[in-house]
């Protein structure tokens, strides 16, 4: 593929290619593998284009190129028939269903290891959760590990998880009793300790391209002069000195964690190896973590850059070939402008990752809860429902990092806010610093240069359930389980796959644990990453205890969105007008079904004019709300619906 060529007679070249390669690899006459013959036919040309626009200049690209070629074959002919069966039997979109709940956990803080998980799904079943996202679970050194994020070894199961065989016997498993695995793949870096870093700090200079490294500071300080720095607090800057070859490498995240180097094709093709090594490991939902950075250039802040785009749509080009049931995730925590093009955009839209995190909505639930106001929510939908139809969102309250308040200045502004005074306010609310605030959080990454800081706390302690416990003070107590269930329902009812973070299930306060051990302490994450205590989640089964209204609670809202499928993601969410700043409503509509979602977020007993359920298409008359089993015949416009504080309805249209 030389810059020379034309892409037509590229074009013919691989085509060439294919049919040569197919021969040798014994494919092309067999007619089990039409499917895969179809595919590569189907997906070269965008293949090659994405490809030739990041690579087109590079000396090697050609037999990269067919080095990827090779891979993609490679590994769609090692597909497991009963993965390929399962490739087949999930309908297009398979993803947008409301019968999907999803968990997301430790293996070894929630049940030790993955044999254990095996005997829990029991647990999940009883919950309705199908579907689980293992936190990393490949091999990363202990003490620098970034909860897994670090991996020495891609393919290798950490021992403390157990092995490769208990993944796929869990997995096995998992499917029988239909549901579905989300694992992720750390594609922007590697631990030190890999294999590759190992062979760079030895000196062998392929290995070098392999990462961003540099003789001295020169290129840093320029690439430094423009980049933010992610964890400004534990690991400043974005170079680490590597004393075994005297050089500065690029890290981004922590100084143990190698910023690959995607600029060489070897990186991407040693990549894609690595993603469909986990499609075939039978990954229902592939997590690609953080690719909002794997592209830099210098003299730009060396996020969300064209380049990262081109690669993400190239690598859905490779997993739409080589294991076309596995879905992808992007996991892009950035601002919501840039969070929407990671469904890709123009001629790639809903062709570049199938699903994003709603990290924003994420965090102006937050905002929400504690003003009481949802204007600046209101204010800040616009880019979040540009989401192409066939894409979705992971909704969620919390998850295993902190909560970013990531939205745009001048949705606060367009509200008549401060944006200064109103993240304030929000942060110091959230870490308890705020007068009479019920919470108990923390600050994660405070910048002291730009002001920034995150927040983090698990769902219970930032909804007050920790500083009521502490305080023996029963009122609170109560309001902070119906902020929990409130916080959850909002996200399993707003359009996407909930995600629960677990313990959330039950109710777990922050764990200061973390504190002790030098390989957390510099991390505030691990405080809402909790060490399950099964005495505790078996209180789940104690009527009236805390952890049972939690978990009976999250129960049942999960199984309220299985029974109504209009609560699928099918690009169906109107935002209902603000009659009462302090009500979120949104309208789920499909077809001649209607489903009201209606959040009060203050403090005080709210009250909502039936106009408001008036506007939007036929008023319905009765409405039947799944939440607590009443029904409600629509008012007239001077009559109101009345929430109690941090109450909320799920309300099915019955008749109208
Ligand atoms: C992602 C992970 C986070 C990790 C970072 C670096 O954002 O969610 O936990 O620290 O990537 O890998």
């Amino acid at each position: 593929m030389s810059t020379t060529s034309t892409p037509q007679s590229l074009n013919q070249r691989i085509y060439q290619y294919i049919s040569t390669e197919s021969k040798r690899m014994n494919f092309e006459p067999k007619e089990k593998d039409k499917d895969l013959n179809f595919r590569l036919m189907e997906g070269m040309d965008p293949l090659i284009q994405l490809y030739q626009n990041i690579y087109h200049t590079h000396p090697k690209a050609d037999q990269t190129f067919e080095k990827l070629i090779e891979t993609l074959i490679d590994f769609a002919q090692k597909r497991e028939p009963e993965l390929k069966k399962r490739d087949a039997a999930k309908k297009q979109n398979w993803f947008l269903s409301n019968e999907l709940a999803g968990m997301s956990l430790y293996v070894d803080r929630f049940c030790e290891n993955l044999k254990n998980l095996k005997s829990k799904l029991g647990y999940f079943d009883e919950l309705g959760v199908n579907f689980l996202h293992l936190m990393p679970l490949f091999e990363s050194p202990a003490g620098e590990s970034d909860g897994g994020y670090a991996v020495s070894n891609f393919r290798k199961v950490d021992a403390k998880f157990g092995s490769l065989k208990d993944l796929i016997a869990l997995r096995k498993a998992m499917q029988k009793q239909d549901m579905y695995l989300m694992l992720d793949i750390v594609l922007n870096h590697t631990s030190h300790r890999h294999e590759w870093a190992e062979k760079a700090k030895a000196g062998d200079p392929e290995f070098q391209d392999y990462f961003y490294m540099y003789d001295n500071r020169w290129i840093p300080n320029e690439f430094d002069a423009s980049m933010p720095e992610i964890f400004p607090e534990s690991s400043p800057g974005n170079f680490t000195y590597v004393p075994e070859c005297d050089k500065w490498v690029m890290t981004v995240f922590h100084n143990y964690q190698w910023d690959l180097n995607y600029m060489n094709p070897a990186v991407l093709v040693a990549m894609v190896e690595n993603v469909l090594f986990y499609a075939n490991l039978g990954v229902d939902l592939l997590r690609i973590d953080a690719p909002a950075f794997i592209w830099k250039q210098n003299g730009t802040s060396s996020q969300n850059l064209p380049q990262a785009h081109e690669l993400l749509r190239l690598i859905k080009q490779c997993v739409t070939i080589a294991s076309p049931g596995m879905a992808l995730l992007g996991e892009a925590i950035v601002a919501p402008k840039e969070i929407i093009k990671y469904f890709g955009t123009g001629d790639y839209t809903a062709k570049e990752c199938d699903f994003a995190y709603n990290a924003t909505h994420m965090a102006l639930q937050w905002d929400m809860l504690a003003t009481g106001d949802t204007r600046v929510m209101l204010a800040a939908q616009q880019d979040i429902l540009q989401k192409p139809f066939g894409t979705s969102w992971i909704t969620y309250t919390r998850c295993h990092d902190d909560i970013g308040l990531g939205y745009e200045d001048s949705k606060i502004i367009q509200v008549g806010k401060d944006p200064y005074q109103h993240r304030k306010f929000l942060k110091d609310y959230f870490s308890g610093n705020y007068p009479g605030s019920p919470s108990k959080g923390a600050l994660f990454s405070s910048n002291p240069k730009t002001g920034d800081a995150r927040i983090s706390g698990s769902l219970a302690s930032l909804c007050g359930l920790e500083k009521s416990l502490e305080e023996g003070d029963e009122l609170g107590i109560r309001l902070s389980i119906q902020k929990i269930l409130m916080m959850q329902a909002h996200s399993f009812f707003i359009g996407g796959l909930p995600m629960i973070f677990y313990g959330d299930e039950i109710g777990y306060t922050n764990d200061y644990s973390f504190l002790n051990d030098p390989g957390k302490s510099y991390d505030n994450r691990w405080m809402h990453r909790p060490m399950i205590d099964w005495v505790k989640n078996d209180r789940a089964h104690e009527s009236g205890t805390i952890e049972e209204q939690i978990f009976s609670g999250t129960r049942k809202l999960l199984g309220i969105r299985k029974s109504l499928p209009v609560i699928s993601d099918w690009k169906n969410l109107t935002w209902l007008s603000p009659h009462n700043i302090h009500v979120a409503g949104f309208l789920r509509a499909f077809g001649d079904k209607k489903v009201y979602g209606i959040f009060n977020f203050g403090s005080e007993t709210a009250y909502l004019t039936w106009y408001a359920f008036k506007e939007h298409g036929k008023t319905p008359e009765k409405l039947k709300d799944h939440w607590t089993g009443n029904e409600f015949e629509v008012g007239m416009d001077n009559e109101y619906l009345i929430i109690e504080p941090y109450g909320f309805h799920i309300l099915e249209v019955q008749k109208g």
